[in-house]
């Protein structure tokens, strides 16, 4: 039997290992179902024995001087690093977090672990290189390969079933973890990538957001406790986890509720901390950090002498890229939708494993994952037409290639003072414009008198079914309304491909057909009921022209609803 090689990415704030099942590169869940694994490593002196991963990070607080993070930053140099009464080369730490990985992934898989690929960010020296070597063979393994980070991600996207060809060379893989950023630029010459330009900021990466969360959450509690020196590193640490959690949450909603109690005590008594944090406010937080890495994408593309329109793809790597405020700017800066947002914390560890699989000469298919293949939004009015007074903007709720099962929300405004309802159109597609893309169903939600510009919050989530469960909320009026779509069958690869290839299923439609094949309902009802589902059909992809969709609809809800009469007439 072939030696499976496996793939590892040893991360400044999270590791993962993965390997290749089948063709198809997979991240191993080891920790508690969790592929990734905190690079944190404790020492229990009472046990002597060295704890890795989560447990270790949970003694962050409690066992500070026991207790080491961000080890990968201090690879290559000679200090050494003390735990408790004990002291550990930096190489020896990070063979520790190694040693958890492989024995984790044999528990997991049944497989002896003996062959490794390791990767490293693009800028490390050769010391640094050499160390992690090291690290690999104090852990009892062999390191078959070194490979660049950028490197690793891009060998992933080479084998996505959903890869687009472009014509460009050129990539670049802009990479934000917990506590470093690079931007590298790497030019594709067949199986060959190389490296063309590679910055960064060995200090900036989410660590760096959640801190200026931790500065808000400050304020607010230095207001209900002026001058006590709460401050102590059990309390910053959980402010930081507090932090962290706001953050990630802020990714997916526009609003996040921090709901904490007894962050500390004064005098005994508890303080908690209570405050919703707006995305909004939170990327005015960080305007600046996501600027100090913009700056840092102009320099690559500076030394590798090309301009935003050379470059072909843009590839997400490291959680924080989940952020939508670091997906804005690269948006505006290359003027085009950055559709690369599968797995950024992974994927790293699934090229590892590529390469391992090229090493060992294992025939890779396509690396199957489970995303969306479209985006999927609302219709929103966002420019006016003069001449119809409607809008016609696809708001995207979900990015395509987001891995599913996902949840997301957005926040819209009302246009009026005491507007009776918003009609929810849901869309999926890539065109800015919703008559482009497809429609998937629709429903009004009816609202109670609010001001103007009150907002309504639209959360989608997203089942492996194909159902989305849309739960549509106006805020502060407790007013709610949850609905189900679905969505299977769409056959839609790509924009150029035009609606009617797809099959439109929406939530009329599924009512109209569990009707249809009801045998109690009369011929004649089944016979109009069918006409009209397939003239509204037919509408809706757009299959003739000057089609009145709305007034189908009318009659087609109107019909569906005298055969529900005539079914609870019939008992
Ligand atoms: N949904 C999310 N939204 C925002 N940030 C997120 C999200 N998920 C994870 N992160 C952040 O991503 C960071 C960790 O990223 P990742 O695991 O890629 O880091 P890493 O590879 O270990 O770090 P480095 O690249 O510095 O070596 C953390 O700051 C974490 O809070
Ligand atoms: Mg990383």
């Amino acid at each position: 039997m072939r030696e499976i090689i496996f793939g590892i990415d040893l991360g400044t704030t999270n590791s993962s290992i993965a390997c290749l099942k089948d063709g198809k590169a997979e991240a191993l869940p080891i920790e508690a179902g969790q592929a990734l694994v905190p690079s944190v490593v404790s020492l229990d002196e009472a046990a002597n024995t060295i704890i890795v991963g989560r447990p270790a990070r949970n003694r962050l607080a409690a066992f500070p001087n026991h207790t080491v993070r961000s080890i990968k930053r201090q690879m290559g140099q000679n200090t050494p690093v003390r735990l408790g009464a004990q002291q550990f080369s930096p190489e020896e730490i990070s063979s520790f977090i190694l040693k958890h990985l492989v024995f984790q992934a044999s528990q997991v898989t049944g497989h002896q672990i003996k062959q490794v690929v390791i990767t490293v960010p693009a800028y490390f020296n050769d010391a640094q290189r050499r160390a992690t070597i090291q690290a690999g063979e104090l852990a009892g393994l062999e390191v078959t390969r070194i490979v660049n980070e950028p490197t690793a991600a891009a060998l992933v996207y080479d084998y996505l079933s959903f890869q687009q060809e472009t014509s460009s060379p050129y990539i670049m893989v802009y990479d934000l973890g917990g506590g470093t950023f690079d931007v590298t630029i790497l030019e594709v010459k067949g199986e060959i990538k190389e490296v063309l330009a590679s910055c960064g900021d060995t200090a900036l990466g989410g660590d760096d957001f959640d801190e200026r969360l931790v500065d808000l959450f400050r304020e607010q509690l230095s207001n209900k406790a002026p001058g006590v020196p709460w401050l102590d590193t059990a309390a910053r640490i959980r402010l930081r986890d507090i932090a962290e959690k706001t953050k990630i949450g802020l990714s997916d909603q526009p609003f996040y509720q921090v709901s904490e109690a007894a962050v500390f005590s004064v005098a005994r008594k508890p303080v908690n901390l209570h405050l919703e944090v707006k995305r909004r406010e939170f990327e005015e937080l960080v305007a600046d950090l996501v600027e100090r890495t913009a700056e840092k994408v102009r320099d690559a593309l500076e030394e590798a002498r090309l301009q935003p329109e050379d470059i072909g793809k843009i590839l997400l790597v490291g959680g924080a890229t989940r952020m939508p405020v670091v997906q804005d700017m690269l948006k505006e800066m290359f003027d085009r939708p950055i559709c690369h947002s599968l797995d950024p914390d992974l994927c790293v560890a699934l090229g590892a494993a590529a390469q391992g699989g090229l090493i060992s000469g294992e025939p890779l298919g396509h690396i199957l994952l489970d995303v969306n293949a479209h985006s999927l939004g609302i219709r929103t009015i966002d420019e006016i037409d003069p001449e119809t007074g409607e809008g016609d903007w696809f708001s995207i709720i979900i990015r395509r290639n987001t891995r599913i099962p996902t949840r997301k929300a957005e926040v819209y405004f009302t246009l009026r003072k005491d507007q009776p309802a918003v009609n929810i159109e849901v869309y999926q597609g890539e065109a800015a414009s919703c008559l482009e893309n497809v429609p998937v169903g629709s429903f009004d939600f009816p609202l109670k008198p609010a001001p103007a510009l009150s907002p309504v919050i639209v959360d989608f989530a997203y089942d492996k079914e194909g159902l989305i469960h849309i739960t549509v909320d106006q805020k502060g009026y407790q007013n709610q309304k949850e609905v189900t779509l679905d969505i299977r069958q769409k056959k839609i690869i790509n924009q150029e491909i035009s609606p009617s290839a797809g099959k439109v299923v929406n939530y009329i439609i599924e009512k109209a057909r569990n009707l249809l094949a009801e045998a109690r309902l009369p011929g004649g009802l089944k016979n109009d009921l069918n006409r009209l589902v397939e003239a509204y059909e037919q509408a809706l992809v757009g299959e003739e022209e000057g089609q009145d969709i709305d007034g189908l609809e009318d009659e087609l809800l109107a019909a569906i609803e005298d055969a529900e009469e005539r079914l609870i007439e019939l008992g």
